[in-house]
């Protein structure tokens, strides 16, 4: 079966052609970045419009690399949420017409489900059962995963997401958008122990009660900062420095909650996807902890870690294959929880 996987959730028009025989046979990527970066953030009009305008040119590319026409495809998968409003409607609206005029299914992919699934594109995937912790932009979570569709949150966060406390760091700091690569990058060249951030809720006497001490929160990390940044002469060194015990703030943050859901769920495999498992601290901090362990851990390559086309291919060649269609009629959903997605056979 040959999918074409179209994502507009947010900020990168990602386009994409899966074969289940061959693998991925061409994936191309538009960022936004730059378009954003004078506004400090993404701007959700300019977004839309920018999807408009790229995501045809990039399906026409892909399929020349693909070497193949509309008529070898088996069916189209788009983002249909969560994501911003009218940047998913393009996707959604230009998969399903597409669908419509080339006689093939169409399916609307769950993002956060392509970025669970994201690992499997790389040789010697990992099979179902395992502990997912995706770390994106808008989510933290971890999840138990026994199969496809068949999601079990175990935490998350009650207030920013790891990736936006990232951005808003950076902005702090100076350091421009996106914020996960420019902090991970001031970082390398910081002094380790001249600032400490807290852990946040990584005491377990505290997160004792109704929850089970899985959830994270980031945003008093972000004010910490703040009130660090207060008072200081902000130099390149000084940036560098807190660059340096944020980023190893919020990896050792999301290293404790790992250790705990591991030995709470005794799971043996851990998989770690969505933008900010592109980090190099945060993957040798995780590959150390799972080497200590003695079970496997799985990334994406850092490329598919940020949002892109081929996980959206990967996981509608999944859903497609299970029998899942979209009808004519069509939305997009800006919020949608991933434990509200049917249980299906991966096969
Ligand atoms: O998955 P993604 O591309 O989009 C969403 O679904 O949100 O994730 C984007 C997030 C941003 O917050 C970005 O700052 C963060 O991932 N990110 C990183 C790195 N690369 C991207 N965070 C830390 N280190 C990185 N190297
Ligand atoms: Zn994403």
């Amino acid at each position: 079966m040959r999918v074409l996987g179209i994502e507009t959730s947010c900020d990168d028009t990602g386009v994409a052609i899966f074969d289940s025989d061959l693998g991925l046979l061409a994936h191309r990527l538009y960022s936004q970045t730059a378009l954003h970066a004078e506004y400090g953030g993404v701007v959700p009009e300019l977004a839309s419009r920018d999807h408009i305008r790229k995501t045809l040119p990039l399906i026409r590319l892909a399929l020349q690399e693909a070497g193949c026409s509309p008529r070898d495809l088996h069916g189209i998968a788009y983002t249909a949420g969560p994501g911003l409003a009218g940047a998913l409607l393009v996707g959604a609206s230009l998969g399903r017409s597409l669908a419509a005029a080339w006689g093939v299914p169409a399916v609307g992919v769950h993002h956060m489900e392509g970025h669970l699934l994201s690992p499997m594109l790389e040789p010697d995937p990992p099979g179902f059962p395992f502990l997912a912790l995706l770390v994106s932009g808008g989510h933290t979570l971890l999840a138990d995963v026994q199969g496809l569709g068949r999601y079990t949150i175990l935490g998350e966060s009650v207030d920013d997401a790891v990736g936006e406390a990232f951005d808003k760091t950076a902005k702090l700091l100076g350091l421009g958008y996106p914020g996960g690569p420019a902090i991970a990058h001031a970082a390398r060249t910081g002094v380790p122990g001249r600032f400490r951030f807290p852990r946040p809720m990584t005491d377990t006497k505290k997160n004792r009660g109704p929850g089970p001490g899985l959830d994270f929160s980031f945003s008093g990390l972000k004010t910490a900062v703040v009130t660090a940044v207060r008072g200081q002469a902000i130099t390149p060194q000084t940036v560098a420095d807190i660059a340096l015990a944020f980023e190893e703030a919020a990896v050792d943050v999301l290293a404790i909650k790992c250790t705990r859901a591991l030995a709470e769920t005794g799971a043996q495999r851990l998989v770690v996807a969505g933008g900010v498992s592109a980090n190099q601290r945060l993957r040798e901090r995780l590959r150390g902890l799972c080497e200590e362990l003695g079970m496997r851990v799985y990334f994406p390559r850092p490329e598919f870690s940020t949002d892109n086309g081929a996980m959206i291919a990967y996981a509608g060649y999944l859903r497609l294959r299970a029998g899942q269609r979209e009808p004519m009629s069509f939305g997009a959903r800006p919020r949608w929880r991933i434990e509200e997605l049917p249980a299906a056979d991966a096969g």
